[in-house]
C-alpha cells in the first residue's frame, strides 16, 4: 500500500488503517458490535498489520480504555514494538472541562502500555463545559510536552476545524486530522464544505465507518433476514431496514459489476472508492469484526479503480446519503 501524510506532519500511514470500536466490549460502542475476545481481536491485528495496515484508531470511548487496552495487548503479543506502527485515539469530552485532556492522557498511555500517541483526537465537538479553543489549546500542551505526537479532531463541522487550526496555528502547530463518517452513502462532508476546507487547510479527513457499518458490503442486500440479527443499537444508528436496502440495492449491483471486473468483493470496491476519490485527503478505518474481513480490508489499498468506475459509483451514489 503506498502511505500517504497525516495532515502536514511528517507522519506516513497507509490509506487503510484499522478502526478498533469492534474491541469495545462494553459501553455504546460494545453494545453496537458485540464483544470480541483478546483471541479474536489479536487475530484481527495481526491480519490487519499482514496485509500492511500500520495504524490503529481507538478511543477512550470504546468501553472506557478496553479498547486501547485489547490493542496495545494484541501488538505486544505480536512483537510490535512501540513506533513500527501508529496509534490515534480520541478524547472524551461529554460533561468535561478542557483540562481533563491534560488530566486523562496518563491513563491512555496507561492502556496503550508503552505505545505512543501518535495522533490525539477530541472525539466530537462538544463545547458545553469548556470552548472547543480551550480544548485544541489543552491538546497543544500536550503536543508541545511530546506527550503526543499531533492533535486532531473528530465529528468537526468546516467551521469547527477552521478554529480548530486556528487556535493550532498561533501555537505553532497544525491540525492533522478531522475524522469523519463518510462513504458512499453518507457523503454530507462534500456539500457541508468539510471537504473542501480540508483540502485547503492541508487537514487529512479520516472516513470512519467507510463500510456504513458493513451495510456497503452487500451482505443484506443478499440476505435480508440478516437485519434481524443486527443488534438495536446498530439497526437504529445505522438505518439498517428494509427501505434503506432498497433504496442502495442499485449502488450494490454496480459496486458487484465492478468488483468482479477486478476480482475482488463490492467492500474492497467500496473502500478503494472512499480512498482514491478525494485523492490523498482521505484515509478510511474500516472495523472489523472477524480476522478475514481485516484482510479483506487491507487488500483493497491495493485495487485501483479506473476514472470511469470512481465515476460510475459517483453517479450511482448520489442523492442516497441518510438513506433510510
Ligand atoms: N469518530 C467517530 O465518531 C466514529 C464513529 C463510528 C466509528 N468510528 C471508527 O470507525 C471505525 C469503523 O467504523 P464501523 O466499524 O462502525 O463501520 P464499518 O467499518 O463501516 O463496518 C465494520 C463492520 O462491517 C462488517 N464488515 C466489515 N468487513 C466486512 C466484510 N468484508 N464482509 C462482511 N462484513 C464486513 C463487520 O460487521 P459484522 O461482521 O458484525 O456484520 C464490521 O464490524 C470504528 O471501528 C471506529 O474506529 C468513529
Amino acid at each position: 500500500m503506498r502511505t500517504r501524510r497525516l495532515g502536514t506532519t511528517d507522519r506516513e500511514i497507509t490509506p487503510i488503517g484499522l478502526g478498533c470500536m469492534q474491541f469495545s466490549n462494553i459501553g455504546a460502542g460494545g453494545r453496537f458490535y458485540g464483544a470480541t475476545s483478546r483471541d479474536t481481536a489479536t487475530a484481527i491485528v495481526r491480519t490487519a498489520l499482514d496485509g500492511g495496515v500500520d495504524w490503529f484508531d481507538t478511543a477512550e470511548m470504546y468501553g472506557g480504555g478496553h479498547s486501547e487496552r485489547t490493542l496495545a495487548t494484541a501488538l505486544r503479543d505480536l512483537d510490535v514494538r512501540p513506533g513500527d506502527v501508529a496509534v490515534a485515539t480520541k478524547w472524551t469530552p461529554a460533561l468535561r472541562t478542557a483540562r481533563s485532556i491534560g488530566a486523562t492522557i496518563g491513563d491512555r498511555l496507561d492502556a496503550l502500555q508503552g505505545f505512543p500517541v501518535d495522533l490525539h483526537q477530541i472525539h466530537m465537538p462538544f463545547g458545553a463545559l469548556s470552548s472547543l479553543a480551550s480544548q485544541v489549546k489543552a491538546m497543544a500542551r500536550l503536543q508541545r510536552r511530546g506527550r503526543i505526537g499531533a492533535v486532531g479532531v473528530s465529528n468537526f463541522s468546516a467551521a469547527q476545524m477552521e478554529r480548530a487550526a486556528a487556535v493550532l496555528a498561533a501555537e505553532g502547530l497544525s491540525l492533522a486530522s478531522n475524522q469523519i463518517q463518510l462513504n458512499l452513502l453518507h457523503r454530507d462532508a462534500e456539500s457541508s464544505g468539510v471537504v473542501a476546507t480540508a483540502r485547503r487547510l492541508g487537514v487529512t479527513l479520516i472516513a470512519s465507518s467507510p463500510l456504513r457499518s458493513g451495510l456497503l458490503t452487500g451482505r443484506f442486500h443478499d440476505e435480508p433476514e440478516r437485519l434481524e440479527r443486527v443488534r438495536f443499537i446498530r439497526r437504529a444508528l445505522g438505518r439498517f431496514n428494509r427501505r434503506t436496502l432498497d433504496r442502495t440495492r442499485p449502488l450494490i449491483e454496480e459496486l458487484k459489476r465492478i468488483a468482479a471486473a477486478h476480482g475482488a468483493s463490492p467492500s474492497q470496491v467500496a473502500l478503494a472508492w472512499v480512498v482514491t476519490f478525494y485523492g490523498d485527503t482521505v484515509v478510511a478505518i474500516p472495523g472489523a469484526s472477524r480476522p478475514e474481513q481485516a484482510a479483506e480490508a487491507a487488500a483493497s489499498g491495493d485495487l485501483v479503480l479506473g476514472g470511469r468506475e470512481l465515476d460510475r459509483l459517483d453517479e450511482a451514489s448520489r442523492g442516497l446519503s441518510h438513506a433510510r
